[in-house]
């Protein structure tokens, strides 16, 4: 009864308030908002049922519905996890605290396929010893995955080690667009394998690859390959795709929202033949609904991540795909989300 009255009073909020203000001040208000609800009153949001479950890169997720890489404040990443999230995602984190790239960092798009962003925000965040520290506040009610991004391979390697501790999977990002320092790296395969190596040696916990949308040829050619070689436990497709954008203060950015969606699910349905059955695959890029969640589902993701529609589709949208995947398993007779992706065994015959 009360998701409906939520629905109506976030879409009025979006349209009414949100979209009236310019883009740097909606974000400070809605961070401000979503810091002042109190934990307990998200609990209603959750769809709590065993067959969502699903395991990303052998960790247990209750449902395959994941928060993309955008905020590092713990107060924020527990609501979020308050949610219903099957997963929660930090933003990358820096050894350094990094103030990001001045405003306008963000930027509205309108696409025929729905509202999405660009933004060059590059890397905003306390850096490594302040965030370790916020995190010990964080109780965590669901998996956290902890993005990391740096200079050298050194660095990643010292992010990995410094908040191990605190990750249930660590997500190596090489491809945001918004710096040099990460997106150069799709570019120069040969050095993303030996810090892949690194990496992988620097922890016991599942590691995941965050891909570019920008670099098929050379994440096929070489980067995934190394995925493989490397023993790295998964990948997450992906980043935000690259472009031009004179509003922006570094005049690009990184276009986010459902015009990714038609490329993140054809390259799903590629890596899943590529990686084989085991290896974890998150689909992320675009997915604002519960039809397109379920599509990458069936194309082959363990799972799916969104940033983008947790501001355009508002807090109800893991309630949403959970539902809409319940009814589907209930339709076709399935026991649980993986059997969802093509090529599973179906059901017994109705
Ligand atoms: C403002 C903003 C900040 C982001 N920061 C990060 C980041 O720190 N690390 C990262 O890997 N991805 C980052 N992303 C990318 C998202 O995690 C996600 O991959 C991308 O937006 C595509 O998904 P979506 O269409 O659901 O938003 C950011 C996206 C936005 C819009």
């Amino acid at each position: 009864m009360i998701l409906p009255v939520v629905e109506r009073a976030y879409r009025f909020l979006h349209d009414r308030v949100f979209l009236r203000m310019p883009e740097a001040r909606a974000v400070r208000v809605g961070q401000l908002l979503l810091r002042a609800v109190p934990v307990a009153a998200l609990r209603g949001f959750v769809v709590d049922d065993p067959r969502l479950a699903v395991t990303l890169a052998g960790v247990r997720l209750p449902n395959p519905v994941i928060l993309a890489s955008m905020y590092y404040d713990p107060r924020i990443l527990r609501r979020a996890m308050a949610l219903g999230f099957g997963a929660v995602t930090t933003k990358s984190i820096t050894v350094t605290p990094r103030p990001g790239h001045p405003e306008p960092s963000l930027a509205r798009l309108s696409t025929p396929e729905g509202p999405g962003f660009v933004n060059c925000n590059g890397f905003k965040n306390p850096g490594l010893d302040a965030f370790r520290a916020g995190l010990h506040a964080l109780p965590h009610r669901r998996p956290l995955i902890v993005s990391v991004a740096g200079e050298s391979p050194e660095e990643y390697q010292r992010l990995v080690e410094g908040l191990e501790a605190q990750a249930d999977l660590v997500e190596i990002n090489i491809s945001s667009p918004n710096t040099r320092l990460v997106y150069e790296l799709s570019a120069a395969p040969e050095r993303v394998r030996g810090l892949l190596g690194l990496v992988r040696r620097a922890t016991r916990k599942p590691v995941i690859v965050k891909l570019s949308p920008d670099y098929p040829e050379a994440n096929h050619r070489a980067i995934v390959p190394a995925i493989l070689e490397t023993g790295i436990d998964g990948v997450n497709f992906g980043n935000t795709r690259r472009v031009a954008d004179p509003r922006l203060s570094q005049g690009a950015g990184g276009v986010s929202g459902p015009s990714l969606f038609p490329g993140v699910l054809a390259e799903i349905r590629d890596l899943r033949r590529i990686l084989g059955p085991r290896l974890g695959l998150v689909a992320t890029g675009g997915i604002d609904a519960p039809d397109r969640a379920l599509a990458a589902l069936e194309a082959g993701a363990d799972a799916v991540g969104y940033f983008t529609a947790f501001i355009t589709r508002g807090p109800t949208l893991p309630r949403r795909i959970g539902e809409a995947i319940l009814e589907t398993l209930e339709r076709r007779r399935l026991g649980s989300v993986a059997d969802l992706r093509a090529g599973a065994p179906e059901g017994p015959a109705a």
